[in-house]
């Protein structure tokens, strides 16, 4: 069986976690591959709001099996307060969770040394969640981290000593003022690290083979956005994995050629938290509208988000790095009412139009071009068939789908599970 992937298409919060959720039910087996608890995966359902910040987003399904790949960088402290949550539901994360020993750990040092990297850079701050992201992928790649297979070794305690002590040097080494107890950070980690202990440590690679072979259906969730990706996205001003849809190979063990479906998601207009060039931003009453209407505040840091139109030379550019194969719409109803709706069809680059997306997106460089549509008055929050739906909101569905030569299969016009229109 082939794996089907979900990735956001912009600069994430495009509403990947509704999304899977609604997708969960056609799915064995629900994948997260990169990322860690700097995600914030909100989902919807009964009236209550549920926010995931690791833990794949199936877990409220009884049927499907969650799995927290090898590409993922795992808080101990975060995720056990992400459990403690959980707990209303009564889940057997035991037999219901699946974590890689491969998996990295993000250290209390990891979120010191965010922290301190972020306050050194001053202005030119990545905007970085503080979460120890950027760090503990850099100790993965550096050959340095503390994996969750170590944990199951007696002599984890002497590697984690010798990485934090490491860590307490680089701190220093920032000369910022970084107010910390680490005795009591520490106590909180290692007591976390034993409660992670009980769940169920594998060899995903290996699950994931056999899986495929008994004929499992299997979904990977990606986090964050495509213009995220450390290497694809607007650099440096990004996150530290691959968002993109070769990160769910390297994050999970599958072959490229086993990569099925590939859903695009993407919000009717852009946002973006956090600092880096957004072309399409509006500075005027129009975001502000977004904003509010569209609820833009950050699910883990809740910091407002910048809004914007909706940019096709980035969504033309993230649909051909992932390969999409299907697109879906997300957040239509926020647009209702609005005078009037602009699209960003190319940049005006050094003098020329160009409708690909150049290494330099800085305000300096591009300037959009837009065309412009009218917009529908109707809420559509209300509405559950495309055949209710408002002739300007066709149009604006009918442009898209010409533009990036693909379906829009899904338009969803409100957080709940039940306002999703499949088209
Ligand atoms: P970090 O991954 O926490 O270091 O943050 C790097 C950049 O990615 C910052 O601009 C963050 O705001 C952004 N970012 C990280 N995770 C998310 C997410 O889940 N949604 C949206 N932006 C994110």
């Amino acid at each position: 069986m082939a794996v089907d992937l979900l990735l956001g298409l912009q600069w994430g919060d495009e509403g990947k976690g509704k999304i899977v959720d609604v997708l969960t039910s056609k799915y064995d087996i629900i994948a997260r591959f990169q990322g860690g608890p700097n995600a914030g995966h909100t989902l919807e359902f009964d009236g209550i709001k549920h926010v995931l910040r690791t833990i794949p987003s199936g877990i409220f399904h009884e049927n499907s099996m969650n799995l927290i790949g090898n590409g993922v960088v795992i808080d101990p402290v975060v995720f056990i307060q992400e459990l403690e949550g959980l707990k209303q539901f009564n889940i057997d994360f035991k037999s219901k969770l699946l974590l890689s020993r491969k998996a990295h750990v993000i250290l209390p040092t990891h979120r010191l040394l965010d922290a301190a990297s972020e306050a050194s850079k001053g202005k030119a701050k990545i905007g970085s969640t503080l979460k120890g992201i950027g760090p503990s992928y850099m100790d993965k790649t550096g050959r340095n981290g503390i994996r969750l297979g170590d944990l199951e070794l007696n002599s984890w305690k002497e590697k984690y000593r010798a990485l934090a002590n490491k860590h307490e040097e680089l701190i220093a080494f920032h000369s910022v003022d970084i107010q910390y107890n680490l005795q009591e950070m520490e106590d909180e980690f290692f007591k976390a690290v034993e409660t992670l202990k009980e769940l169920t440590f594998i060899d995903s690679e290996e699950y994931l083979h056999q899986a495929q072979k008994s004929g499992k259906t299997i979904l990977a969730e990606g986090a964050q956005g495509s213009l995220l990706d450390i290497d694809f996205g607007t650099y440096p001003f990004v996150t530290s994995s691959n968002t993109t849809a070769a990160g769910a190979c390297t994050g999970l063990g599958v072959a490229p050629g086993q990569i099925g479906e590939v859903y695009g998601i993407f919000k009717a207009y852009t946002t973006r938290v956090g600092s880096g060039p957004f072309p399409t931003e509006l500075f005027d009453e129009v975001g502000a509208k977004m904003a509010k209407v569209g609820h833009e505040f950050g699910a883990v840091t809740g910091r407002p988000r910048r809004c914007g139109w909706l940019d096709l030379v980035a969504l033309k550019y993230t649909c051909q790095v992932n390969g999409v194969t299907q697109l879906m719409m997300m957040k239509g109803d926020v647009l209702s009412g609005f005078d009037e709706l602009k699209v960003c069809t190319a940049y005006s680059y050094k003098g020329k139009e160009i409708t690909h997306l150049p290494y330099n997106i800085e305000p300096e460089n591009v300037t959009p071009i837009y065309s412009v549509f009218k917009c529908w008055k109707e809420d559509l929050t209300k509405m559950r068939e495309t055949s209710k739906f408002p002739k300007e909101l066709n149009t604006y569905i009918d442009f898209l789908e010409k533009e990036l030569e693909l379906p829009i299969k899904v338009v969803s016009v409100g957080p709940d599970r039940t306002q999703t229109i499949h088209r």
